[in-house]
């Protein structure tokens, strides 16, 4: 019998660079794990499909005046009824990227848990462009995703 590959879809906004260069440490770590496929999309590109087939979901953002992107929280709004009942306990991983403040986080975890996603590891929060240490932590959240993530 062949594998079928375990979806992950990463959605985010990025204005300046920071969040996406998240996201595709994000991408590093879930293709470490066996038999994972990741679908990297821009939040306002990001369809019903999109998190309605995947099988586990990153959603990352810049904190902008303290509340996530707009981007990110369109995406939201056009998913929320389509999808209502149907991900609930989708693992879920939130990475935030931010000036020194951060306090957008807030924001996304609580339209996550709306949503009913199940949380596989704290936030994480990075400030500014991802350094080799914060690329750690983004890569472990995309392994830790794909490892929960159930074809
Ligand atoms: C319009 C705007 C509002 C911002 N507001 C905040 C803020 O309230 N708190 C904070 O810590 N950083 C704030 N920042 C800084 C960004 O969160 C930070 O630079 C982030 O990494 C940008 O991500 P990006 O490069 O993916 O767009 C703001 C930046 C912009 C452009």
């Amino acid at each position: 019998m062949t594998d079928v590959n375990k979806k992950i879809l990463i959605v985010y906004h990025s204005q300046g660079g920071n969040t996406k260069e998240a996201a595709e440490a994000v991408a590093k770590g879930a293709k470490q794990i066996n038999n994972t496929e990741v679908v990297i999309k821009q939040a306002l590109k990001a369809t019903i499909e999109n998190l309605k087939s995947c099988d586990a979901i990153a959603v990352g953002s810049p904190d902008y005046f303290s509340y996530m992107a707009g981007g990110l929280k369109d995406f939201f709004d056009r998913t929320y009824y389509p999808t209502q009942g149907s991900v609930t306990d989708k693992p879920c991983g939130i990475f935030v990227t931010h000036g020194g403040g951060g306090k957008a986080v807030k924001s996304v975890e609580s339209i996550c848990n709306t949503f009913k996603f199940k949380m596989v590891m704290e936030p994480v929060l990075v400030q500014g462009m991802p350094d080799s240490k914060s690329a750690t932590t983004l890569i472990d959240l995309g392994k830790k995703l794909a490892e929960a993530a159930k074809r």
